[in-house]
């Protein structure tokens, strides 16, 4: 089972679009079983397939709504409120995922109170028990035997969260706008990687596919910056071929009522679909070959 993480602890890089686009492609272009697991309390992964419900115990938060399988007069529900998100690993309960309106795509949505609890560890022997959790849940033989990939949406952080997924991991890409802000949080991600991969035991390695340029645009700006990562000879090596271009398509495909819903359903001249396809092609194709 490969399990791929988009991580960049800046915000508003691409993490959400890009685990959307690889999650579609991997389930309804190449039909292969796929969970996706949404990390970040603030629950933008788990909105695109899900009604989000806001949390009347933290209203500015959201959970997950009432499962399909929940049924109140089940006996084996008595100790279940109907609702399971990614973060029931952190409170020894069982993680139920959902399924999704795409056929091979499940989903273990975030929980906002519950992940963000577990963000705020700080005691040393909690949080590494808080890091350990993710990867014992993906190393779970049901996870295993139901699922080929896992597409992890994670937060913009350096925190318990992200190093628990890094833990997980068996790939990660770091998308970056060519700016200078998120450009910082490479370096950052870059570090957090290359501890992780000292960590690692060797049959078990922490790969990074690389640096995926996102809502990059043909100004000076992007160019330059592009060229000094690429002219960078500590990170050249990590920047990919391809990349994703500032389109209106890929913010509009984010709303609810958006239709098509998924970028795979326009049709194959579209220019934005052939970009997400080209890049979750390349990734997948390093991933699984
Ligand atoms: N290539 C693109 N072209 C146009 N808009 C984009 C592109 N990629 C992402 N966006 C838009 O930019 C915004 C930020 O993207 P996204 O939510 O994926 O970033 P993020 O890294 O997940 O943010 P956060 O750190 O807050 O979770 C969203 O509104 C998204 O629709
Ligand atoms: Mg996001």
């Amino acid at each position: 089972m490969k399990v791929i993480a988009f991580v960049n602890n800046k915000g508003g890089v691409g993490k959400t679009t890009c685990s959307k686009l690889m999650a579609e492609y991997l389930s309804k272009v190449k039909k292969i079983p796929t969970l996706g697991i949404d990390f970040d309390p603030q629950c933008n992964f788990s909105h695109q397939y899900l009604k989000m419900e806001i949390d009347p115990a933290a209203p500015e938060g959201l959970m997950p709504p009432i499962h399909p399988d929940y049924a109140t007069d089940d006996p084996d529900h008595i100790d279940w409120d109907g609702r399971s998100s990614i973060s029931e690993i952190f409170y020894g309960q069982g993680v139920v995922p959902y399924p999704t309106y795409l056929q091979h795509l499940d989903l273990a949505p975030g929980h906002a109170e519950k992940l963000l609890a577990a963000e705020a560890v700080r005691k040393s022997e909690v949080v590494d028990k808080v890091h350990k959790q993710l990867a014992n849940f993906l190393n779970s033989e049901d996870v295993k035997a139901a699922y080929d990939a896992v597409v992890i949406d994670t937060a913009p952080s350096k925190g318990p969260l992200t190093v628990s997924v890094m833990k997980a991991a068996t790939h990660i890409v770091i998308p970056s706008v060519m700016e200078e802000q998120p450009v910082q949080g490479i370096y950052g991600m870059l570090q957090l990687w290359m501890q992780e991969s000292l960590a690692r035991e060797k049959d078990r390695p922490l790969k990074l596919i690389g640096i995926l340029p996102n809502m990059f645009k043909q100004t000076r700006l992007h160019k330059d910056i592009l060229k000094c990562l690429q002219e960078n000879p500590a990170i050249s090596k990590y920047v990919l071929p391809v990349s994703l271009s500032q389109r209106i398509v890929f913010a509009e495909i984010d709303a609810e009522e958006a239709n098509p819903r998924s970028i795979f359903d326009y049709s194959v001249s579209h220019v934005a679909k052939q970009e997400a396809e080209e890049v979750c092609a390349y990734i997948t194709e390093r991933i699984f070959s």
